[in-house]
């Protein structure tokens, strides 16, 4: 029965997410972190298995991964994931684009974790930076640029929906969070002048697909526009990190966007949870009804460096968190460390997520 009184059975600790005294704090909940709910303490980690079969967590380094724009200018990103809510490509393109672009099954997302550089867009040009996210809406039609510098790359995350992306709806802390939209960076028109090519080659990404349309004209000649369907760039420095002093919160309050089936948040710098006994690591879950993608963009876990680039996939219904040592860590180095300084991509889809084989390939086989 649903209720507002949770039930207690057996030995559990008074506090939520803390004082847990040897046992292993294991979440069995509906709806990613918003329904239903049972805390099981148990003896044992529940993530020491062996997998046989298709579940089980993979682990790659991005780094590995040779997307094919990393070396051949008209080249395209490289599938890591998807399903039929999204799909999610790593890019690590080197030169400009010799084409423009134009993803028509759904908007894209791009989180850019190396790398400078500029979008040429119908709204007009963006300049990208490290640790910004880029909105290009469905049909936008663009074209990347990167700097010219010694490491001459720009790695993006892409995250494909084919649902509209939208900030999620203002709940009890009000609209300026997930952000302020006021920091968000938008686009002034300005129309590029034809360069006297034959043609101008429009690539339009879809299932199926690629199809190309050929404009005698530069496509990106937009005078003016106005409206609110437009691109935009947000750094996550200006995002807004929702914490408590006595429990660690659900990955949920750092929400960014969501689409229909997709969720994408932000693990940023914050304040560690000081109210002694307090665990400040997530605790064990098999997140029931998601799947769970972590894109480790910089920083560490109270002294411990995390690997730049690696993606981690967590099937829904099969365990996964931080490893026992690593909490025992935590614990011991409570008074050391005040702050968390993780940069952590998230993305929870609540349909299975299928590994590309270029991703099978690579895994690191931890699991
Ligand atoms: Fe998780």
């Amino acid at each position: 029965m649903e209720s507002f009184v949770h039930l207690r059975k057996g030995r559990t600790p008074r506090r939520l997410h803390a004082d847990l005294d040897g046992l292993k704090d294991d979440e069995l909940g509906r709806a990613g972190f918003t329904g239903r709910t049972a805390n099981m303490y148990r003896r044992h980690d529940p993530t020491a298995y062996r997998s046989a079969g298709p579940l089980r967590p993979v682990d790659v380094l991005s780094g590995d991964l040779k997307p094919a724009d990393a070396t051949d200018a008209r080249g395209g990103p490289l599938l890591m994931f998807d399903n039929d809510d999204c799909r999610i490509s790593l890019s690590r393109r080197h030169e400009p684009m010799p084409f423009h672009t134009r993803h028509v099954d759904g908007d894209l997302l791009c989180f850019v974790h190396r790398g400078a550089g500029l979008l040429e867009t119908e709204f007009g040009p963006l300049r990208y930076r490290e640790g910004d996210w880029v909105y290009l809406p469905k049909a936008c039609t663009w074209r990347q640029v990167p700097d010219p510098s010694s490491e001459g790359a720009t790695t993006l995350l892409m995250i494909e929906t084919t649902d509209e992306l939208r900030v999620p709806p203002p709940g009890a802390l009000g609209r300026h969070f997930p952000f302020d939209p006021s920091q968000a960076t938008i686009p002034e028109p300005v129309p590029i002048d034809d360069d006297g090519r034959d043609e101008y080659e429009v690539r339009l990404i879809h299932d199926g697909g690629p199809t190309t349309l050929y404009y005698q004209h530069n496509p990106i000649d937009v005078e003016g526009w106005r409206g609110d369907n437009f691109a935009f760039t947000f750094n996550i420095a200006d995002y807004n990190v929702v914490t408590s002093d006595s429990v660690h919160l659900p990955p949920t309050v750092h929400l960014f966007m969501q689409a229909a089936g997709v969720y994408v948040m932000n693990f940023l710098p914050k304040p560690a949870e000081g109210v002694p006994g307090t665990e400040r690591t997530p605790w064990y879950h098999r997140n029931v009804d998601y799947d769970e993608i972590a894109f480790f963009h910089g920083g560490s876990l109270y002294g411990i460096p995390m690997p730049p680039g690696l993606v981690t996939h967590a099937p829904q219904g099969v365990h996964h968190g931080a490893p026992e040592k690593a909490r025992e860590r935590a614990r011991r180095k409570f008074d050391e460390h005040s702050r968390v300084d993780w940069q952590v991509i998230a993305v929870d889809t609540r349909r299975r997520l299928t590994p590309s084989a270029e991703v099978l390939a690579h895994d690191l086989g931890q699991h």
